[in-house]
């Protein structure tokens, strides 16, 4: 028998990540995004990364359309934009600063660093799709990330 989706969670949850809002477009250009810590790294050469998206996510038919989204790395100060953008049904980019990254999806300012990327290949994956993209442009500085552990932000400790 299989292991119980919440104390799945709960054992996941002890994974430390960081947070990433993924951003997309509709086919009308409108911006649409996730948060998202479902996101790794996958090849250098050549350069591919890979997240996995709800299929109930409201923005997913996005992605399958747009076929480009990006990768915002959240700052430690960028709690409030990752539970916005957590929340069904939210208007997601209301006030928020944003500008066009160099592939036509939103960048987010404050954002420590992004990816931009192309879909290349698409995977089943249960509840959500694995979607492998291949990285177009990407820029990062050196701010503190937002880190996420058994359910809540944390912050690194200062050195
Ligand atoms: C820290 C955190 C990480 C998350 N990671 C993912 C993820 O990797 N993939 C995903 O599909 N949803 C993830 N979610 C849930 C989505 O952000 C949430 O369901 C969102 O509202 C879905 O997008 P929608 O509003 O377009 O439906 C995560 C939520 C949080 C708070």
């Amino acid at each position: 028998m299989s292991i119980e989706s919440q104390e799945l969670r709960r054992i996941l949850g002890h994974f430390v990540t960081g947070v990433t809002v993924i951003t997309t477009k509709d086919v009308a250009g409108a911006p649409f995004g996730l948060t998202a810590n479902a996101f790794t790294s996958l090849s250098l050469t050549p350069p591919l990364i890979l997240i996995c998206v709800d299929k109930g996510a409201q923005c997913y038919s996005c992605f399958v359309d747009s076929n480009i989204f990006a990768v915002n790395f959240l700052h430690e100060d960028q709690q409030e934009i990752s539970r916005r953008f957590a929340t069904k049904g939210a208007d997601k980019f209301a006030g928020l600063n944003w500008h066009e990254g160099a592939h036509g999806v939103a960048v987010l300012d404050g954002a420590i660093g992004h990816l931009e990327c192309k879909i290349v290949q698409s995977y089943e994956g249960g509840d959500h799709t694995i979607i492998v993209g291949e990285v177009l442009h990407g820029v990062a500085g050196h701010d503190r990330p937002s880190l996420f552990f058994q359910g809540k932000y944390h912050r690194l400790p200062d050195s």
